[in-house]
């Protein structure tokens, strides 16, 4: 049973973790071991586990990407009630753990941990102690918890026996049939269990699942947050859907929503390896990446907009009064996160009329900053590592300014080094090419614009809560632009020879274009030159000639006709021009060769949608050319070399 909870969790390592844990049924107790030794976690957890109890039938298990609180030990899942008896592991995200923690602090419990996770092993252990059996002690808990989450809960009141559930965070159950006589004991065998995976704002993490041994039936039952995790000992699995519960018993399963009726889960047959179950059926991580964006900008959002208009960040320990001081905001960065700054200073300006400056980090602090107690610095990072946007970040605090991070990784150097910091939450990025991490950290720097705005009483609360709406719908926006992929490959067809592009974009459209171009030149190693439309006037137009591909971002944002003059400029040049244009746009659409069509929302949060065709038109040439879009060649995902 060990095996399959150890060796689940590191059919999940891929996915990136910083620690690692597991629960095992020992008697009339749990056994636990965690380690948070970052990439040694599942080996030293494996020494760990040696000395587990023999014969154990149920267990389950995590590797976490941490998101509510550092990657220490006191942070891994399992985590435990105040009786040490209930033990849960989770992937997601409460929502309402600030109540439910004053609630249960108020209430005399022992929190531990900085988790929100740990949060349901008390209010399990509430539940419990009414008399409830251990699924409706689960049942009463998720009533009370909001959020997202995929979990596993076992007791040993109720031994071999695992409850799981799953609200948005995907948990899926297998079963393994086992010739000859059941190993496990009678009557107490136990299921097996899973452990599922985080996947929360920036972080993400398999669980696994580990079932124990057979039952009465001679099958052993499994969950785990993701396929891979089970792929080396069964190819069926049962999806279990949003605000479900399973049951998993020895020989036994039963699957009920949270009310109590008894649903017929779906089976799903998979015909996948292991690493093409790693992509989730996709042929790369990119291309899966890119289709974990909706997911990613919703869980960036998940429990920012508080009831009033209000919203709250992670990590402020910059006090309301110091942002209200604030005189300037400086943001700095590199590559695919300097263009999320770039949509941040329009957004700031716009929503919160303080001055933004945007700064390519490796050139901030050799051009002497003038910088002061009353500047925000916010640097902005997928990884939290990039040296250069460290150590701007260190220049800024030298002097006196307030430092803010934007990072996909709780617990990076710039995390920690910063006065706050805001997580995006788009899930641990194996591929090179910044996607999903993007996207998440334009609609996290949205929120903070929002935020200083609010702050400032430059925003009434009703218009916070319009933008947020509008905000919300982005994940919808973005899936209809990824359901175009195919369309957006016929385009990239057509210019499979061509190896100079000009991107031009005016306004927020500008960054656009900037990330369309950097896209194309490291994936498809093609010369892609970002530039705003209305400079082209000032030399760059001399380039242009017949046959010279322009690709423009033309949606319906603030300088749209602008835009469409410097486009005629190109056009009457001989350019052949592809546009970005708006679901219905025939004006735009009349003046290219070729569309990629994108739906309309807020002309500020339109980068956010914008983008994605730009993505994929890359991500489509690249692969026409034979190229590795998760390993672009001289590039590294993270850069900490100056
Ligand atoms: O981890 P960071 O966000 O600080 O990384 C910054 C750049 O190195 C990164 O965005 C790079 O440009 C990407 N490969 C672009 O896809």
């Amino acid at each position: 049973m060990l095996d399959v909870l150890l060796d689940g969790l590191a059919s999940l390592e891929y996915r990136g973790y910083d620690s690692a844990g597991i629960a095992v049924e020992a008697g009339e107790d749990l056994w636990r071991a965690r380690a948070a030794t970052g990439t040694r976690s599942l080996d030293d957890l494996r020494k760990l586990a040696s000395a587990a109890p023999a014969g154990v039938f149920a267990g389950i298990g995590h590797t976490r990407w941490a998101t509510h609180g550092a990657p220490v030990e006191a942070n891994a899942h399992p985590h435990l009630d105040c009786t040490g008896t209930v033990a849960v592991v989770h992937n997601g995200i409460i929502e309402n753990c600030r109540e439910l923690s004053e609630m249960l602090l108020g209430e005399g419990h022992d929190l531990i941990s900085e988790t929100d996770t740990e949060l349901l092993a008390h209010l399990v252990e509430r539940e419990l102690a009414t008399g409830a059996s251990l699924a409706d002690a689960l049942r009463a808990t998720l009533r009370q918890v909001e959020g997202a989450f995929a979990l596993a809960v076992m007791w040993p009141g109720e031994p071999g026996t695992i409850v799981a559930a799953r609200r948005v965070s995907p948990l899926v159950l297998g079963r393994v049939d086992i010739a000859g006589p059941p190993t496990a004991g009678p009557g107490t065998a136990g299921p097996g269990t899973a452990g599922p995976p985080t996947a929360g704002p920036g972080t993400a993490g398999p669980g696994t699942a580990g079932p124990p041994t057979a039952g009465p039936e001679g099958c052993q039952w499994m969950l785990a947050s993701d396929v891979p995790a089970l792929l080396g000992r069964t190819r069926t699995f049962w999806v279990i859907e949003d605000d479900q519960l399973a049951e998993l018993r020895a020989g036994s399963m039963r699957v009920t929503t949270l009310a109590g009726k008894d649903v017929e889960p779906s089976e799903l047959h998979v015909e996948w390896d292991v690493e093409a179950a790693q992509k989730g059926g996709f042929d790369d991580f990119m291309s899966k990446e890119m289709h974990e964006q909706p997911r990613a900008i919703a869980d960036t959002l998940l429990g920012r907009a508080l009831p009033g208009g209000l919203l709250a960040l992670d990590q402020m320990r910059i006090s309301d009064e110091e942002l209200r001081e604030v005189d300037k905001v400086v943001v700095v960065a590199c590559g695919s996160s300097y263009h999320a700054g770039l949509v941040a200073k329009f957004a700031i300006e716009h929503w919160a009329r303080l001055p933004a400056e945007i700064d390519i980090a490796s050139e901030f602090r050799y051009r002497d900053p003038i910088l002061d107690r009353r500047t925000l610095v916010v640097g902005v990072s997928q990884s939290g590592e990039t040296v250069d946007t460290l150590q701007a970040m260190r220049e800024a605090r030298r002097w006196d300014a307030k430092v803010l991070v934007i990072s996909n990784v709780v617990d990076s150097s710039m995390a920690r080094e910063a006065d706050g910091v805001l997580y995006t939450r788009a899930g641990p990025e194996i591929g090179v090419a910044a996607t999903k991490t993007h996207l998440a950290q334009i609609v996290a720097l949205e929120v903070l614009a929002l935020y200083l705005a609010q702050l400032r009483g430059i925003i009434y609360p009703t218009e916070v809560e319009r933008l947020l709406d509008d905000i919300a719908r982005l994940p919808e926006l973005v899936q209809l632009a990824l359901d175009r992929s195919d369309s957006v490959r016929a385009v990239a067809a057509k210019y499979a020879a061509t190896r100079d592009f000009f991107f031009l974009g005016r306004n927020v459209g500008f960054p656009v274009a900037l990330e369309g171009a950097l896209k194309l030149k490291e994936l498809a190693y093609l010369r892609a030159e970002g530039y705003p439309a209305g400079e082209l006037k000032h030399g760059p137009i001399a380039l242009i000639e017949p046959g010279t591909v322009v690709v423009g971002v033309a949606t319906r944002t603030r300088l749209w006709e602008k835009m469409m003059g410097n486009i005629a400029e190109v056009r009457s040049r001989g350019a052949t021009v592809v546009l970005v244009a708006n679901d219905g746009d025939d004006q735009a659409g009349s003046e290219a060769d070729d569309v990629l069509w994108v739906p309309a929302t807020h002309p500020v949060l339109a980068p956010v949608v914008d983008v994605v065709p730009l993505q994929l038109f890359a991500y489509h040439l690249a692969r026409r050319h034979g190229h590795d879009v998760d390993r672009p060649r001289n590039l590294a995902k993270t850069v900490t070399v100056e």
